[in-house]
């Protein structure tokens, strides 16, 4: 499996349950191949993954929608953005940044001028930037993000992102945020806790990305302790709340009963200020 493919993937969950994500445009990604090889993901590693993508993509939407509307617009930059719809589904007074590998970027921005040309998407003003988190410094990314932040304040969102990184780079970029951001501007970020890699469920997903993943497209299996988030310079915890717990609120008649049976993911918002 390469990396690309696991946004597909996302995007395609998301589609799944659009009464839950709320994103009603993710499904002009779904495509023949992504959605073949779905069935077999979801037996064998865990039958709610869909549903729990779409309450992750849920509470992202209400934090980054309310943010923009006390704020009367701004910017929301989506590192590792994929084929996240959000600017779509709020205020068109948002300008949005997305930032990703150079063949996601690429792909992405052609088929988003198409459907507005088409008329299936409404327009927003979106920048594209392709940048590996891996590859550029900390001043490199810097350098090409500042200059295109028009409208603040500024959302920033890490979405899907982590697993994928080590910690030199998560800590790269939370540097490179704090450089961007001002006070009382956000960071949405999502990851998993160390303790699930010693649930059952975690073990088939890691077996599963073994067994599927190609050579040349290598990739880590990060985990981060809440503690974590709690000492990021620059930044304080406001709001910490895990898929389980999102469940209970928003698919209240089928909420879950046992989260070490699930890829619990935990969200976090992050406060920026100043000293
Ligand atoms: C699972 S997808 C999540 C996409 C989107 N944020 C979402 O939640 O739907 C992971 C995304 O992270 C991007 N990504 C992973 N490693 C990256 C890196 N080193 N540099 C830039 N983007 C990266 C991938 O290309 C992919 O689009």
């Amino acid at each position: 499996m390469k990396i690309h493919e696991t946004a597909f993937i996302v995007s395609t969950y998301r589609s799944y349950h659009e009464d839950i994500s709320k994103d009603i445009y993710a499904k002009l990604w779904n495509n023949t191949k992504t959605e073949l090889l779905i069935p077999s993901i979801l037996k064998s590693i865990s039958k709610d993954e869909a549903i729990l993508h779409s309450l992750r993509n849920r509470f992202f939407y209400e934090r980054i929608n309310s943010f923009f509307t006390k704020n009367n617009g701004g910017t929301l930059i989506n590192f590792g953005a994929g084929f996240s719809m959000y600017q779509f589904i709020i205020d068109d007074t948002v300008s949005t940044i997305e930032i990703d590998k150079r063949e996601i970027i690429d792909y992405k921005k052609n088929k988003i001028d198409l459907w507005v040309d088409q008329n299936k998407l409404p327009y927003r003003e979106t920048l594209y930037t392709a940048i590996d988190f891996n590859q550029k410094t900390e001043k490199e990314i810097i350098e090409m993000l500042y200059p295109l932040i028009k409208k603040k304040p500024t959302f920033i969102l890490l979405e899907g992102v982590l697993f994928f990184l080590d910690q030199q780079t998560t800590n790269k970029l939370f540097r490179v945020f704090n450089k961007l951001q001002n006070q009382g501007d956000l960071v949405g970020v999502v990851s998993y806790l160390p303790e699930i890699e010693k649930t059952e469920v975690y073990q088939r997903l890691l077996n599963y990305f073994d067994t599927h993943n190609s050579t040349n497209d290598s990739f880590n299996h990060q985990t981060i302790a809440t503690s974590y988030y709690k000492k990021i310079k620059g930044y304080r915890l406001q709001e910490h709340i895990d898929e389980f717990q999102l469940s209970k609120i928003y698919t209240p008649q089928n909420s879950f009963i046992d989260k070490t049976q699930l890829l619990n993911e935990n969200m976090y918002i992050l406060e920026n200020y100043k000293v």
